[in-house]
């Protein structure tokens, strides 16, 4: 909600009028589940934080890489040290959003290792999450298997869907430029927002 509030200069004797933002913000944790440099789905993590709006901040998880494999013996205090910086952060976040190709039509090894990582922490429970899946063949076996380890993770899941991507969707700078992408990361922002304003069944 935006109300309006007066600001008193007194100098000049001029009443200044501007807007406050009061509605409460929501923190969304962005993951992309490609480690590639030129990677397409880290664009689509930086242009949800580009068209988020003033109620939602995005913050980006970049350590993927830096997580171990995950072992149930080192699920153990104390835990490594990214383990125990990726389970703060989920557990700070209000909603997560995870962006993943497809390979060999299945999910990215590193991905599914940090939701393993993930799975005995209390963080992910009832957190809702945004599933972007985006490859040139559409990432479709991917995206159910995420969709499927997120529900079983208790996650509430928004459904961002599985796209076909291809280099023309982006700008030379690597940004998403295609018109059809951008409204679906701001269709699935809306959503998740919403979700995360009502409360779990
Ligand atoms: C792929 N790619 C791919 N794409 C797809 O749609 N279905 C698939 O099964 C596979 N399999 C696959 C296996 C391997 C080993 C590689 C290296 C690639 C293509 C891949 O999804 C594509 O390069 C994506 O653009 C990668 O995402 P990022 O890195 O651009 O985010």
């Amino acid at each position: 909600m935006r109300v309006l509030i007066t600001t008193v200069t007194c100098t000049a004797g001029i009443v200044m009028l501007r807007w406050l933002d009061t509605s409460p913000r929501m923190n969304v944790l962005a993951i992309s589940g490609s480690l590639r440099a030129t990677s397409s789905n880290a664009a689509l993590v930086r242009a949800a934080a580009r068209l988020a709006p003033s109620t939602i901040a995005i913050e980006i998880y970049a350590e993927l890489a830096a997580l171990p494999h995950f072992s149930p013996d080192l699920d153990v205090a104390p835990l490594p040290g990214p383990v125990a910086e990726l389970r703060a952060a989920v557990g700070r976040c209000d909603a997560v959003m995870i962006t993943t190709p497809e390979y060999a039509h299945g999910m990215p090894g590193s991905l599914k290792n940090a939701l393993d990582w993930l799975v005995s922490a209390t963080g992910p429970i009832d957190k809702p999450v945004l599933l972007i899946s985006a490859s040139p063949g559409g990432a479709a076996h991917a995206h159910a298997q995420f969709s499927e380890v997120l529900r079983t993770m208790s996650m509430r899941l928004v459904d961002g869907g599985a796209h076909v991507f291809s280099r023309a969707k982006l700008d030379g700078d690597g940004n998403v430029v295609d018109k059809a992408l951008l409204a679906s990361i701001r269709a699935g922002l809306a959503q998740l927002a919403a979700l995360e304003r009502s409360p779990p069944a």
